[in-house]
C-alpha cells in the first residue's frame, strides 16, 4: 500500500473539518482533489509567465509557449502516447465529442452501426445518439452480465450479426458506475478480427487515475480521458487519436480558428501541415495544461504500479468490509456473490470504486447520513441511466478511491453506514 498518511499532507482540502469531523473524501470517480504541486504549478504560471503561445517573439510567450510544449510531451509521455497524437479538450465528454465531430461526421454513412455497451455513462450514449440521428446511423447497445462484467458473447454476436456496417466501437474502460475493468485487449482482439477496419474508442475517464496506459500498444484508435479525475485540473482533458488517423486526415480538426493555420485567404484557409498544431484552434489553456503536467509528475512519482495496487488493495478491503453490513447489497464484479475480488494485478476485474444498495433507504439518504459523518461519496444513478434501469436499481451510493485513500477512510465508511440503520429506520 502507499503511505497515504504522508500522501495525504500533500493534498490542502484534506485536513478541512466536515461537519465536525475530520474529511473522508471518497468521491474521487466524480473528480479528485488537487496536490499542492499542481496548485502551485498553476499559481506559478499565472505569477510569472503568462503570455500567449506560439504567437510572440517577446521572452514571456517564449516562456509560455515552452511551459506548454513541455507539458504536451508529458502528458503525452504519461499514456505512452507520441507528443502529436494528444488533442487538448475541457474533458472526456468534450474528448468524444471531438470524435464525433471530427471523425464520425466524415466517416459515418445511413445505416451504419456505432456499438456502445449498456454500461457506459451518458457522455458515451448521448453523444452517439446524436450523431446516429444526423448520419441515419444505428446505435446498438451491448449488454452486461448478471456478475456486472461487460457481455463479450454479445459483443461477439453483434459484431458478427452487422458485420461490416459497424464503423466504430465506444466503450468504457472502466465503469464508473460499477468499477468494471473492460478487458480491452480482449476486446480489441474480437473487434478487429471481425472488422479490421472498425475503429475503437475507449472511455478512459475512470482508468486514466488508476491504470498504466500505453497508448501506441493497446491497439486502441481514440482514448479520452479527463485530467480534474487524476489529480489534475478541471477544464483539461484529452483525446488521444491514433497517429495514422491524423496523417490520413481520417480524423479532422472539428474546431476552426486561428492558432491551426497556415494561410488563411478570403476565399480559403491552408491548414498547418504539422499535426501538433492543426488542432489547436485559439488560445489554448496553458494553466491548466501546465496543472496537469504538474498531476502526471505526481502520479509517476508514486509510480503507476503502486497506484493500481493501492488501488485493488482499497477496493478488495471495502468489498470485503461492505459485504459484512446488514442492509448493504453490493453492485458490480461478484456482486452476487460477494465473495472476494480478482486481485491479480494484471487482470484485476475491479478498480476505483464500490457502489451498493441500501435495503430500504434511497441512496441520497444514505449519501446525507455519510455527509454528517464527513464522509463524501456520491449517490444517484451516476450517468448510468441505462445500467440503473436494466438492473432495476433507482439509485445507488458509491464510494470512490484515490491515492490518498486509506484502510481507516473504509473503516470510517463501515462505521457510518452501520448509523444509518439507526438514524433512518
Ligand atoms: N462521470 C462522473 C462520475 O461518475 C461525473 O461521477
Amino acid at each position: 500500500m502507499l503511505d497515504t498518511s504522508k500522501i495525504k499532507l500533500d493534498f490542502p482540502i484534506l485536513s478541512r473539518q466536515m461537519n465536525g469531523k475530520g474529511l473522508v473524501y471518497l468521491d474521487n470517480s466524480a473528480t479528485s482533489q488537487k496536490p499542492q504541486t499542481v496548485i502551485t504549478a498553476i499559481t506559478e504560471y499565472y505569477m510569472n509567465h503568462v503570455a500567449n503561445v506560439h504567437r510572440g517573439v517577446h521572452t514571456l510567450s517564449d516562456e509560455s509557449t515552452h511551459l506548454f510544449e513541455n507539458g504536451k510531451t508529458k502528458i503525452a509521455h504519461f499514456f505512452g502516447a507520441k507528443k502529436q497524437e494528444l488533442i487538448f479538450v475541457r474533458n472526456t465528454t468534450e474528448a468524444i465529442n471531438g470524435v464525433a465531430y471530427g471523425w464520425g461526421e466524415h466517416n459515418l454513412v445511413a445505416g451504419d452501426v456505432i456499438l456502445v455497451t449498456v454500461m457506459d455513462h451518458h457522455s458515451n450514449i448521448v453523444v452517439w445518439q446524436e450523431l446516429a440521428k444526423r448520419k441515419s446511423a444505428q446505435l446498438i447497445f451491448v449488454g452486461v452480465t448478471d456478475s456486472g462484467t461487460l457481455d463479450l458473447i454479445d459483443l461477439e454476436k453483434k459484431l458478427e450479426q452487422f458485420g461490416e456496417k459497424v464503423k466504430l466501437v465506444a466503450l468504457p474502460h472502466v465503469s464508473n458506475a460499477l468499477g468494471t475493468v473492460v478487458p480491452v485487449t480482449k476486446v480489441v482482439e474480437l473487434v478487429k478480427r471481425a472488422n479490421s477496419q472498425t475503429r475503437i474508442l475507449v472511455d478512459g475517464a475512470q482508468s486514466a487515475p488508476h491504470i498504466p496506459i500505453t497508448f501506441t500498444k493497446i491497439g486502441i484508435d481514440f482514448l479520452a480521458f479527463s485530467g480534474h479525475k487524476m489529480l489534475g485540473p478541471m477544464g483539461i482533458g484529452g483525446l488521444l487519436v491514433r497517429e495514422e488517423l491524423l496523417k490520413t486526415n481520417e480524423m479532422q480538426p472539428w474546431f476552426f480558428g486561428g492558432g491551426m493555420i497556415a494561410e488563411v485567404h478570403e476565399s480559403h484557409t491552408v491548414f498547418h501541415d504539422d499535426i501538433n498544431e492543426r488542432f489547436v484552434a485559439g488560445t489554448p489553456d496553458v494553466a491548466s495544461v501546465v496543472g496537469l503536467a504538474a498531476a502526471c509528475e505526481y502520479l509517476e512519482n508514486l509510480g503507476m504500479q503502486a497506484v493500481l495496487e493501492h488501488d485493488i488493495s482499497l477496493v478488495n478491503y471495502a468489498v470485503q468490509e461492505l459485504a459484512k453490513i446488514e442492509n448493504v447489497i453490493l453492485v458490480g464484479p461478484n456482486f452476487e456473490s460477494n465473495s472476494l475480488l480478482n486481485s491479480d494485478i494484471k487482470n484485476p476485474e475491479r478498480v476505483g470504486s464500490v457502489s451498493f444498495l441500501y435495503k430500504g433507504v434511497h441512496a441520497h439518504d444514505v449519501a446525507q447520513v455519510l455527509d454528517s459523518q464527513g464522509i463524501a461519496v456520491r449517490s444517484g444513478h451516476h450517468c448510468t441511466m441505462p445500467l440503473h434501469t436494466s438492473q432495476h436499481w433507482i439509485a445507488t451510493t458509491r464510494a470512490s478511491f484515490q491515492v490518498y485513500n486509506s484502510k481507516e477512510d473504509v473503516d470510517a465508511l463501515v462505521l457510518a453506514l452501520k448509523k444509518v440503520r439507526e438514524v433512518l429506520l
